[in-house]
């Protein structure tokens, strides 16, 4: 498949009399894809039934007849300043009980019926005027669920409907009761209606309390979505998209990608390094223009594995954003080096976020392809490059990888309410996981919990699923694959309560979880032969073999034939001796990158990325900075 580029534009930003010139200079510099409309709400209905779709009408038409297609959002991540006289509670409310504010954007709770009505409505409305229109290639629902911190609000209306999805889920009070283990503390329920969203509780509340909220407030965002996209596909043949924010994982995107055709995320490399990927000043000052070389990586990795398989970047950084603790200006190559690197992995598309920058509001500290003043920007001969590239080189055919790591959103939440000590979180031990895959030069299948066959791959790595249901142990003990488990491998059931018998509870490994620390950041548990467990460790008990210990004589690896069980969260080096020790029980060649160099193999091409603000020599070869090179196996 040809891959191509898009960008995002705001027609209601601009004088009219820009649009058709626009319009000719995306296509000249190679652009397929204009997404629009996805914040125009104030624009389309200015006071309450006065609908002006005309604007949008031309605006369609004028970017379809230049040879675009356009990627039309529904306008329900800003509604309008009425909505909130006509619905004041459909605010959110914040973890202290505060109500956040109109003025910017995402200002509504996914649980508010009269909310879901107008949102109902509104799409309805476009989908009506435009789903049979040939421009409209493609929806976007909404935009960046999550984004902002709003997946959670403890307003009313989530109370009324965190109280009925309990009682559907438990049935009986006593259930609930017993589930949570609400004895504890006297924290038993007599009815459903007693039970509140679970902040501003005197001390901690209940994990399970907090678990089971967290997984209603996932729902809310899977059915708010799903209202969207039905009516969609009822007037249009169209793909509906919805564009995720990265290192967002509230919410369960595997569940809300089961009801769309595509699925985008957001890649803000740089913003990412300074705000999101995890304090390292060692690493972001080596790549503070240029983006953390795995982060990116990760996503589309992640991307490929929610919804259907067709995957886009709906959103890629293009210069400076304006959000992040420092934002420089990324180094001469890498918007090329983004884009090629989202399509080794199998984005069909890649989107600058946006076409111009805006002189006014929010984001005037955004770059776009143009300046405010139309000329051109950073990005625009990048583009060009790229538009060139996919012109005159083999499309790139993705192949199923040999390694394989599950990522459940569900653990991720459990971590959240269950930390155990600070820094501690899912996503980090998942994306370290992954980063030491990535240094010793192989390519990654991400996949969901739902998985049961492993038929093809050679090494499953399964970290930090503090609850495994049942079918996944088997399926995994069951494949003729190596497979890695913890640390916290079933270490809860379902309710948060620790299980008997005790974890990990995986028949043919004889290893039980004895007990467990953490551990201060300035205090790891160094292993026998280089590397350590850093911020947890658990002390084993079993039968299987030894295959590493920590200084201090407890075991760090067990394995019984191709189960294997990690007893901590460990460093760079200890990742590395184990990934190491794993990749050769399974077969598997490696190699030691230097930080920086990453590869991502294809069905028949090696891509080789440098990260690295320096020419890197590896293995007899010279990568030049910020460089994409292309081998063909
Ligand atoms: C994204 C968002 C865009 C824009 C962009 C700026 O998170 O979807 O609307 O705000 O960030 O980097």
């Amino acid at each position: 498949m040809k891959r191509t580029l898009g960008t995002c534009y705001y027609p209601e930003h601009w004088n009219k009399e820009l649009w058709a010139e626009d319009a000719r200079r995306m296509v000249e510099v190679g652009i397929t894809w204009v997404r629009i409309g996805e914040f125009a709400w104030s624009r389309l209905e200015p006071i309450p039934g006065d609908l002006q779709f005309d604007w949008l009408d031309e605006a369609i038409e004028v970017l379809g007849a230049a040879g675009l297609k356009v990627v039309l959002g529904t306008p329900t991540a800003t509604p309008p300043r009425w909505m909130i006289d006509r619905h004041p509670d459909m605010i959110a409310v914040d973890v202290d009980g505060q109500p956040r504010k109109f003025g910017s954007r995402r200002h509504y709770s996914f649980s508010h019926q009269g909310y879901r009505n107008e949102c109902q409505r509104i799409v309805t409305l476009l989908a009506e005027r435009y789903g049979k229109n040939p421009h409209i290639a493609a929806w976007q629902t909404d935009n960046e669920y999550g984004c902002h911190d709003t997946t959670i609000s403890y307003c009313d209306a989530a109370l009324v409907e965190f109280r009925k999805w309990l009682a559907d889920r438990y049935t009986t009070i006593e259930t609930l009761n017993t589930a949570w283990g609400n004895v504890f503390w006297s924290m038993e329920y007599n009815s459903f209606d007693q039970i509140d969203l679970p902040n501003l509780t005197v001390t901690e509340p209940n994990p399970a309390h907090a678990l089971a909220f967290r997984r209603f407030s996932s729902d809310q965002v899977v059915s708010f979505n799903k209202l969207q996209a039905d009516i969609l596909r009822e007037h249009s043949s169209s793909p509906v998209a919805h564009n995720y924010m990265g290192r967002i994982t509230d919410f369960d995107h595997f569940k809300v990608g089961d009801d769309l055709e595509i699925s985008s995320w957001d890649s803000y490399p740089m913003g990412f390094l300074e705000d999101r990927v995890g304090a390292d000043p060692k690493r972001q000052k080596a790549f503070a223009r240029q983006g953390d070389p795995d982060f990116q990586a990760f996503h589309h990795d992640l991307y490929r594995a929610v919804g259907r398989g067709r995957w886009w970047v709906m959103e890629q950084q293009p210069g400076p954003v304006n959000w992040a603790p420092y934002n420089p200006a990324p180094l001469p190559g890498m918007v090329r080096l983004w884009s090629w690197e989202a399509f080794a992995h199998g984005a069909e598309a890649v989107c600058y976020f946006r076409w111009r920058q805006a002189p006014m509001a929010q984001e005037q500290l955004h770059a776009g392809m143009l300046r405010p003043d139309s000329s051109e920007a950073q990005a625009m001969d990048e583009a060009r490059q790229v538009r060139d590239e996919i012109a005159k080189s083999p499309d790139v055919s993705i192949s199923q990888a040999r390694v394989g790591l599950v990522f459940d959103y569900d653990a991720d939440a459990a971590w959240a309410v269950q930390p155990h000590g600070e820094g501690l979180s899912y996503f980090g031990l998942v994306f370290d996981a992954y980063k030491g895959l990535r240094q010793l030069g192989l390519s990654i299948d991400i996949l969901r919990p739902e998985t049961r066959d492993f038929e093809g791959y050679d090494l499953i790595l399964a970290p930090g699923l503090m609850h495994m249901d049942d079918a996944l142990k088997q399926a995994l003990t069951l494949s003729k694959t190596q497979v890695l488990f913890g640390p916290r491998s079933g270490a809860r059931d379902q309710d948060m309560n620790i299980p008997l018998p005790l974890p990990p509870a995986i028949s043919g490994l004889d290893v039980t979880v004895d007990r467990l620390e953490s551990l201060r950041p300035d205090s790891p548990e160094a292993f026998e032969t280089g590397g350590a467990f850093t911020q947890y460790r658990e002390f084993l008990e079993g039968s299987a073999d030894i295959v590493l210990r920590t200084k201090d004589k407890f075991p760090a690896l067990m394995r019984s034939g191709q189960l294997s069980y990690v007893a901590g969260w460990p460093d760079v080096e200890g990742w590395r001796s184990i990934l190491t020790s794993m990749c050769e029980q399974a077969g598997i060649e490696t190699l030691d990158l230097p930080d920086g160099l990453r590869v991502r193999d294809t069905e028949n091409e090696r891509f080789w990325f440098n990260y690295a603000a320096e020419a890197i020599t590896y293995a007899g070869r010279v990568f030049e900075p910020a460089s994409v090179t292309r081998d063909v196996n």
